[in-house]
């Protein structure tokens, strides 16, 4: 006989990103995936307020402590029986909500002592279409490096024990069904550029403060490494948080280079859990 253990869905992911960029759509893809339901599509609006979802990961899809999974796999059979859930929390993107929800939810959950409840992974998603436009630009990379900078001040406080259980972020470079879309290659160049202006503009004001004040408690320059221009290999090599850039679409049609459109970030989901 089989023993059914049911996987609670305990494993937690939240989802930030400036408004618009898709996360409630992404959000109600993954709800409308895992039920039976008609994949009708809802349309969405700003959200004011975080959403908690349970949602389900494809059978078909490797996890990172079932990493080679192949339709010959017995364990495909059991993943069908038994599927993977995991949670979602979807939050409002718009800038004068992202302190009390977004960075709030951040500092809430990654700091949830529960091994059951703790933060598996941070979803960011971008609108690669509208990342030409130099303000919104700026405005991603911001909140971005708002993030980034909270999970190295999280990895440093940490033991090093506790090396393994960093927070990896998945920068969700959504929208490439969209002509005007900026390819993931350009999405991560643009913004490690854009992040290392702010990095620069920051160390020159904190310098400046501190030219007549006595330098007080150190703040902190996301990636260390002020000398070095800034990139994600070097956030990871410096601090041990990961970041990949993977494109994808919640809407509309891709070619085989994305599988449908959502794949690809359900399996970085994957490799987390
Ligand atoms: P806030 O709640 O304000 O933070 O925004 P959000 O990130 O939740 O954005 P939302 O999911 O509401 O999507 C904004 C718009 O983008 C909607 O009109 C979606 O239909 C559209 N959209 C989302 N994903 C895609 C995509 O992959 N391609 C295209 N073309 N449009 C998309
Ligand atoms: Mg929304």
């Amino acid at each position: 006989f089989f023993q059914t253990v049911a996987s609670p869905p305990s494993s937690n992911f939240l989802l930030l990103g400036p408004s618009g960029a898709g996360k409630t759509a992404f959000t109600t893809l993954l709800e409308a995936k895992s039920s039976l339901a008609s994949n009708k599509s809802h349309s969405t609006h700003t959200s004011q307020q975080s959403t908690l979802v349970t949602v389900t990961l494809p059978p078909t899809v490797p996890t990172g402590s079932n990493r080679y999974r192949s339709v010959n796999d017995p364990s495909l059979k059991e993943a069908i029986r038994n599927p993977i859930k995991y949670r979602v929390k979807d939050t409002p993107g718009h800038g004068k909500l992202r302190a009390s929800q977004g960075i709030s939810e951040l500092q809430t959950m990654s700091q949830s002592k529960d091994i059951k409840t703790r933060l598996r992974g941070v979803v960011f998603m971008v609108d690669t279409a509208a990342l030409v436009d130099g303000a919104t630009l700026r405005d991603t990379a911001a909140y971005l490096h708002d993030v980034l900078l909270f999970l190295q001040k999280r990895a440093k406080n940490g033991s090093s024990s506790k090396r393994t259980t960093e927070v990896p972020v998945l920068v969700a470079a959504n929208k490439q069904d969209l002509f005007t879309a900026l390819p993931p290659g350009a999405v991560k160049e643009k913004l490690e550029a854009e992040i290392d202006r702010i990095r620069k503009s920051k160390t020159k004001g904190l310098l400046d403060a501190s030219a007549d004040t006595e330098l007080e408690d150190e703040e902190e320059i996301l990636g260390n490494d002020e000398q070095e221009a800034f990139s994600f290999k070097l956030l990871e090599h410096e601090v041990g948080v990961k970041v990949d850039v993977v494109g994808g679409a919640v809407k509309g049609d891709l070619n085989e280079e994305f599988g449908s459109g959502v794949r690809r970030w359900e399996e970085w989901v994957g490799m987390c859990l």
